[in-house]
Parts: structure tokens; C-alpha cells; sequence
């Protein structure tokens, strides 16, 4: 997902370019701004944590993008393309590394696996919002 931060600082098509390089599969691409029951969703593990309200008032600062990314090792692949949460220590190269102001203005949100993923999605997609289609350079990439 692609966080406020990073639309206010004009770099959707560069992080989209990122995961499309990649040769990974979009299969769902949404601009939404997030309702607080959804950010409780999709933040669920974090809320009552010293930073949650912090976290929660700059997801909902603005309009969000979500990805749905289909393929093997694609939550794995898509942390890596990332980089670390936090951005100061994220490696140059990843989009944290490169564009992160700090822990929480961190550009992207990443699932930490596969089940988590689906959790996730099912909160930001509703089903017929995922388009199920062939990637005809497919051979090129694997
Ligand atoms: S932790 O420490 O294990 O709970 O961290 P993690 O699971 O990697 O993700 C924490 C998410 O909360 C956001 N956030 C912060 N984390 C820690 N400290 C502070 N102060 C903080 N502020 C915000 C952080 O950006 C992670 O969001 P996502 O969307 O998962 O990257």
C-alpha cells in the first residue's frame, strides 16, 4: 500500500515502476482514503501501542494506494523491494532506503505474509475488484 507520504511527494508512478521492473503481477490497484475502522483493520495488531494514534492520524492524513500483487514469493519480494521499516536504517536501493523520512513516513506498507496478505487485501478490495489476467512476458522474468 502505498501511504500518504508518498502521494503527497509525487512518487506513485515511481513505486508502481518499482514493483512493475520487478516483473511482478498487479492484479488490483485502488486509490481509497481509509475510513478509522478500516486503519483499526488493517492496523489491528498495533492498536494500543505507544505510537498507534500517531500511526492511525497520518494513515488517515490523506488518500492511500492499494496494490494487490499475485505470484510466487510475492510478499516475500515485495518486503525486500521495501527495505526496512524503519527508513533511516533501510538499505539504499530499496524504496525506504531511498525515499523514507522515518519510522512512521515510511512510503509503503508491506504485508508479512502470505495469510496476512489475504487478511489485509480483504479489507482494502472488495473480490471483483482483483482482474485475473496473463502477464504475456511471463517467460522473460522467471
Ligand atoms: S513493531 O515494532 O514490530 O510493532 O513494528 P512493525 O510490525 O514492523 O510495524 C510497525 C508499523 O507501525 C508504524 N509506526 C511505528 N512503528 C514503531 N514505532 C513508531 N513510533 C511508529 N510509528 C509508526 C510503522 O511505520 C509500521 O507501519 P507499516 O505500515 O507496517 O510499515
Amino acid at each position: 500500500m502505498i501511504k500518504p507520504d508518498a502521494i503527497q511527494r509525487s512518487l506513485i508512478g515511481e513505486l508502481i515502476s518499482r514493483i512493475e521492473r520487478k516483473g511482478l503481477k498487479i492484479i488490483g490497484l485502488k486509490m481509497m482514503k481509509l475510513s478509522e475502522e478500516e486503519i483499526d483493520q488493517l492496523y489491528d495488531i498495533h492498536i494500543g501501542k505507544s505510537f498507534y494514534l500517531e500511526l492511525k492520524k497520518f494513515i488517515g492524513s490523506g488518500p492511500v494506494i492499494a496494490i494487490a500483487i499475485q505470484g510466487e514469493n510475492a510478499v516475500k519480494i515485495v518486503r525486500l523491494l521495501a527495505g526496512a521499516t524503519n527508513a533511516p536504517e533501510a538499505n539504499p536501493g530499496t524504496i525506504r532506503g531511498d525515499y523514507g523520512a522515518n519510522l512512521t513516513k515510511n512510503i509503503v506498507h508491506t504485508s508479512d505474509a502470505p495469510k496476512r496478505a489475504e487478511y489485509e487485501l480483504n479489507i482494502l478490495f472488495n473480490e471483483n475488484e482483483f482482474v485475473e489476467y496473463e502477464l504475456i512476458n511471463k517467460t522473460w522474468i522467471k
